[in-house]
């Protein structure tokens, strides 16, 4: 039986990364990509290393675009086991990078992406999740977005300056995680928010000091999760802690 599994926003990055390592576990893997040439060149760059890799267009700002996903996945296998909604922006500095010095215009952008797409491409493709036979979804998040990390004089999240929007879309889908864990609890579906840690990706100009094949490993493990594994919960790199991955608290 074929596994499939659609990454959002795979055309680099970790969702690249994320769609080889599963491509490799012998899963066919469907690269979504708001940009067609990107997105084809993704698919072929794998495909070129033996991977069942297919280019899927999605831009999930646009319910047309995921509604059409949707639909050939539906043609084409019939099910989904494996979604992870990984497409993110950071919406760039403004001003200071403080709290107070962010746009709404922004505020809105990045909400547009990281949770308002998140939630319309988990709605458009549940049906298919449901059909499989034990169907995982990983949102990824970040330890940006930790209300815990931030409000803990002891943690690195509690240095860092930011601007509203991009922390706190994590925040948001921390608690869209956990909507979704609780309606499926009943069903052998699995929804887990993945934290990559700071990754050197285009996302952060190449700033962070962990690999995008480090990168994937959180969203890699949550998506292949055991049946007695866990729903609901924030697992992925864990910054200054002995442990290099464990449960991050929300
Ligand atoms: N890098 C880190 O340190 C870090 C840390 C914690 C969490 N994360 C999370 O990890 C995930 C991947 O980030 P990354 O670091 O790999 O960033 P990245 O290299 O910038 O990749 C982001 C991906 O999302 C896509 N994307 C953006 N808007 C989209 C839209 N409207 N529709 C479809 N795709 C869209 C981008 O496509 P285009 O190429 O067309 O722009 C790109 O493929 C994000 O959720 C991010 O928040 C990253």
């Amino acid at each position: 039986m074929t596994t499939t599994a659609l990454i959002t926003g795979a055309n680099k990055g970790i969702g690249y990364e994320t769609a080889r390592q599963l491509a490799a576990r012998g899963m066919t893997v469907l690269l979504g990509a708001r940009n067609p040439e990107l997105g084809h060149a993704a698919a072929d760059k794998l495909r070129a290393e033996g991977a069942d890799a297919r280019f899927i267009r999605i831009d999930v700002t646009d319910e047309e675009s995921i509604a059409a996903a949707a639909a050939r996945v539906e043609s084409e296998f019939g099910t989904l086991d494996v979604l992870i909604n990984n497409a993110a922006i950071t919406g760039g500095l403004e001003g200071d990078g403080t709290a107070s010095s962010g746009t709404l215009t922004t505020l809105r952008r990045v909400y547009e992406t990281n949770v308002f797409g998140l939630v319309a491409v988990t709605n458009a493709l549940l049906p298919l999740l449901r059909r499989a036979e034990a169907a995982r979804i990983v949102n990824v998040s970040s330890e940006v977005g930790s209300l815990a990390g931030r409000t803990d004089p002891n943690s690195p999240m509690a240095q860092m300056v930011s601007a509203i929007p991009y922390s706190s879309s994590k925040t948001a889908v921390s608690m869209v995680t956990v909507l979704y864990a609780m309606e499926l609890r009943d069903t052998p579906i699995k929804v887990n928010a993945a934290n990559p840690g700071y990754t050197a990706t285009d996302l952060n100009g190449h700033s962070g000091f962990r690999t995008a094949e480090q990168g994937a490993e959180p969203s890699v493990h949550l998506a292949t999760l055991p049946a007695d594994g866990p729903t609901g919960t924030f697992w992925g790199y864990l910054w200054g802690q002995d442990e290099e991955y464990g449960v991050i608290a929300w």
